[in-house]
């Protein structure tokens, strides 16, 4: 087989700054090792995410000089409003300033105490959102999804059975909303199939129950699809992705992922009444209903993006370029998760570090170390992002402790990911030696982007 190039060549580059192993260990201590505290310029790779890290193309900066700022009416907002209504089918598009403003919006109008939103897995600020509103969230994610050395094509799958079981112990009116996460970013980066997206808009349907797809990463749950599923072979990724929206009655996207854009979202609907409520909410919080906290510039860019994140050629790339990392790291013995996501590789934490209790939080030990080995910055998600307490102040740990690699579009090379897969295993030979952690400080909600912590002795 040829190797898959990247579809691209380079016009504009910036800098990476390097650091020495006895400079990242002041840094980390001076973080409270926590490396969202970390100054980016001492980073040499950042994988924290793939969220507004993208490489923009020189179309989408050619929109940007296009972009129409007018307040209201404006005709860079009309051709995001085609562009959106073009790829979900959707009639109404509101846009935000990023994916968690929609979710604000959405919960904030359709939660509220004594609600249930259930999903595949809440990515952690849709969560946040949910449970600030005063509702619970519950994951369903499927069997195979939980056991991350076992492949499966969809593990990002809700569990439909558990699903229906939920809605009647909880009774649909107390259920305003399921939501597929699309692909399943916390429970791995793992796609879900089109015919458990069918199964679950029907389940919803004979419910009532409003069915919503979280679509950051739509395009590259399109290309798994096409790749994994039968029957979608021969389908384009545009024919693909309609196809998804269609069982859906709206959906809620960041597009700071599969948008290419540094920052930007929208929510797009139907369902005309829940569009007024949003919108008064959009007003008060986020801007007028043609530009939504974004510039007519930003709407452009994202406008560009949406279709250039659908080219074969790209995904492909895309797809094959964190599965050579994937690759890599499972020939050296490194436990990831299996197969590799579509927008990140997580390394299985609990199975790397077994000698750290799920309470000295190994993921977060795992994240510190490769940054002190290479400089390199990746993101815990484990017991220090979801963890709870029980009324005892016992650590309630999270399903899984993984460390996620999330991969910023189009920005690395392939000697970037050689060096990443590098410095991994050097870490991975001496694995023992990493001691856990214990909380200095946190807060209630989002813990894990401010949290203090400390090696223990
Ligand atoms: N939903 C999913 C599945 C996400 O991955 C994110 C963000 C959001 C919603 C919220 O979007 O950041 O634009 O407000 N994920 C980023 C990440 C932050 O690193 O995975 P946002």
């Amino acid at each position: 087989m040829q190797t898959i190039i990247e579809p691209f060549r380079i016009k504009s580059v910036e800098p990476i700054y390097f650091t020495t192993k006895a400079e990242r260990r002041d840094i980390l201590e001076k973080a409270g090792f926590n490396p969202f505290r970390i100054h980016a310029d001492h980073v040499l790779i950042d994988l924290l995410t793939d969220s507004g890290t993208s490489a923009m193309s020189s179309n989408q900066w050619a929109g940007i000089m296009q972009g129409d700022e007018s307040y209201a009416g404006s005709a860079s907002f009309f051709r995001f409003e085609k562009t959106v209504r073009d790829i979900t089918g959707f009639r109404i598009v509101i846009p935000v300033h990023q994916g968690r403003a929609a979710e604000k919006i959405l919960f904030s109008v359709i939660g509220g105490s004594g609600k249930y939103f259930i999903s595949n897995t809440l990515f952690d600020t849709t969560r946040a959102n949910i449970e600030f509103s005063g509702s619970t969230g519950i994951d369903l994610p499927c069997a195979e999804g939980k056991i991350p050395s076992v492949p499966a094509p969809f593990k990002g799958n809700i569990d439909t059975e558990a699903l229906e079981a939920v809605i009647r112990d909880k009774g649909a009116k107390n259920i305003p909303m399921v939501i597929m996460t699309i692909t399943n970013n916390s429970g791995g980066g793992q796609p879900v199939s089109m015919r458990n997206i069918r199964e679950t808009g029907r389940i919803c349907r004979q419910h009532g129950i409003p069915f919503f797809i979280d679509a950051c990463r739509f395009a590259e749950n399109s290309y798994f699809i096409r790749q994994r599923e039968e029957g979608y072979a021969d389908k384009s990724i545009p024919e693909i992705a309609r196809e998804i929206f269609s069982y859906a009655d709206g959906c809620t996207m960041s597009a700071k992922k599969d948008a290419f854009a540094n920052i930007g979202g929208f929510l797009a609907l139907d369902d005309l009444d829940l569009a007024i409520r949003c919108r008064n909410m959009l007003i008060i919080t986020e801007g007028f209903t043609t530009y939504g906290g974004l510039a007519g510039r930003d709407l452009e860019a994202i406008a560009i993006g949406l279709k250039e994140v659908m080219d074969e050629n790209y995904l492909a790339y895309r797809i094959r370029s964190i599965e050579y990392l994937g690759d890599k790291l499972v020939k050296a013995g490194v436990p990831v998760m299996q197969p590799a996501g579509g927008h990140a590789v997580y390394i299985d934490a609990k199975a790397m570090l077994p000698h750290i209790p799920v309470d000295a939080y190994p993921g977060q030990a795992l994240v510190c170390a490769l940054y002190e080995e290479g400089g390199i910055r990746s993101v815990e998600i484990g017991s220090l992002m979801f963890g709870k307490y029980d009324q005892g102040g016992r650590l309630l740990p999270a399903a899984m402790e993984l460390v996620r690699l999330a991969i910023p579009r189009r920005v690395y090379t392939q000697s970037h990911i050689d060096y990443v897969a590098e410095v991994i295993i050097a870490v991975f030979r001496h694995k023992e030696c990493i001691k856990g952690l214990r909380i200095l400080e946190e807060t209630p909600l989002l813990r894990h982007f401010t949290a203090r912590l400390e090696p223990l002795k």
